[in-house]
């Protein structure tokens, strides 16, 4: 049964682990419902790891919306999490209503997520909530903000920016979102976070003490090989199976090896195959 935002809460509160994975299309999202997969993500990383940008920036609200409508078609009882692409947002809360309900009303998301750089967000999460739109807030290492940052590095590495973090946190949470999600801290950061907050913070490359864990199915399945983030464990290396498989199947075309039609072909009776070769 698809988990809902009380769900998640009492998870946090009993400390059971939050298990989240970004998807991007129907046949990845299938596997993960299958799998026992709480939660999935349609990031915006879906501009490197499949349409083959080098960061997120180019990806457009229709964009996210064909590729959450084919994942909700893979994982029908699984909460979605539709991630707001760069300047679908930013500009004001009119659009940042708008472009949130195009994720629940077209795409079928269960709710949106936001990076968040400062105050000026809080207040587009506040504008959103109030037009009956479940948030989550991204701090930390937000991509969508990486010129700001001065590039995609891990963050709160000192106390005072750690502190601004928390401050930051604590002003999403304010501002009404059931949800955080923190990226590329020290553990301790996340840890200090998580005992801030009263909703589930979840974690990417944030340590152990978030109240759930977040990666990007491509880095853990070994599928995206352009960069592998320090922080991210593979459990299998679906690229080089790939390759390999690509590989064989070039060896057996060129070689006549594949078909076989003793296997791969339609039968029919001797007859009419006698029929027809006349
Ligand atoms: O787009 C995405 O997948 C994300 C994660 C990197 C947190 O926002």
């Amino acid at each position: 049964m698809k988990k809902n935002i009380n769900d998640f809460s009492s998870m946090a509160k009993n400390k059971e682990k939050i298990v989240y994975l970004t998807a991007y299309d129907y046949l990845t999202a299938k596997y993960q419902e299958k799998a026992g997969v709480d939660m999935i993500l349609v990031g915006d990383s879906l501009g490197m790891v499949t349409l083959g940008y080098d960061t997120t920036f180019p990806v457009t609200m229709e964009d996210m919306i064909s590729h959450c409508k084919a994942v909700r078609r893979g994982a029908p009882n699984t909460f979605i999490v539709g991630d707001m692409p760069f300047m679908s947002y930013q500009t004001s809360d009119e659009l940042a209503i708008a472009n949130a309900g195009r994720f629940i009303k077209e795409a079928g998301s269960d709710c949106v997520k936001l990076e968040v750089a400062g105050p000026g967000t809080c207040r587009r999460i506040k504008a959103i909530v109030d037009a009956g739109i479940l948030v989550m807030g991204h701090i930390g290492l937000t991509p969508q903000f990486m010129g700001i940052l001065g590039g995609y590095k891990a963050q709160g590495k000192t106390a005072e920016a750690a502190k601004k973090l928390v401050d930051l946190a604590l002003s999403i949470e304010e501002a009404g979102a059931f949800s955080l999600l923190v990226e590329g801290v020290p553990a301790v950061v996340g840890k200090a976070i998580q005992e801030a907050l009263s909703i589930p913070v979840l974690g990417i490359g944030a340590g152990s003490y978030t109240d759930g864990q977040l990666l990007i199915y491509a880095d853990m399945v070994g599928l995206y090989d352009n960069f592998t983030p320090k922080f991210v464990k593979k459990y299998a290396e679906i690229g080089a199976e790939m390759e390999r498989a690509f590989r064989e199947y070039c060896e057996e075309v060129r070689s006549g090896a594949f078909p076989d039609d003793t296997i791969h072909a339609y039968k029919i009776s001797a007859e009419e195959a006698a029929k027809i070769e006349q």
